[in-house]
């Protein structure tokens, strides 16, 4: 395994300038520089999107080509069935993929305490700002 899909759904893109103080000051390109200085050998994919469809397309992409997964899935995470079931295909297809927030959602408004994705998801690391994504980055390095 060389690379690592890490995936970003809406509002993300903001990150930096975004309610800093539930999501820190790091933008999504300092949070790809730290998980790439983290993962020597492995290639950081990351990208962002407000779109529903290109999310999806992008998990049809890691079926096809095997490869791991970190979904920051956003506000997606807690209505989005369609996000949901290609979130499924991921792991039915036996490759790892990785529920990440930034923030703690159980911690926070009550729409934000249901997680449709949680549920195919291989784990959750939720609360711990950028440590979140690079957490998932080690377990993912260390399947291999
Ligand atoms: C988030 C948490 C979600 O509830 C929210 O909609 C986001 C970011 C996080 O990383 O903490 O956009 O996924």
């Amino acid at each position: 395994m060389t690379t690592i899909l890490v995936l970003n759904g809406p509002n993300l893109g903001r990150l930096g300038s975004r309610e800093p103080e539930v999501y820190g000051s790091a933008t999504l390109a300092d949070i790809g520089r730290e998980l790439e200085a983290s993962a020597p050998g492995i290639t950081i994919d990351l990208r962002q999107t407000d779109d529903e469809a290109e999310l999806i397309g992008w998990l049809h992409e890691a079926i096809d080509s095997g490869t791991p997964v970190i979904l920051n899935p956003a506000a997606f995470t807690h209505y989005s069935y369609g996000l949901r079931d290609a979130a499924a295909q991921v792991t039915h297809a036996g490759i790892p993929l990785v529920e990440v927030h930034l923030s703690n959602p159980y911690a926070r408004e009550t729409f934000r305490h249901t997680s449709v994705i949680s549920g195919i998801a291989a784990g959750v690391i939720a609360g711990f700002g950028v440590e979140s994504y690079r957490l998932a980055v080690e377990w993912i390095a260390r399947r291999d």
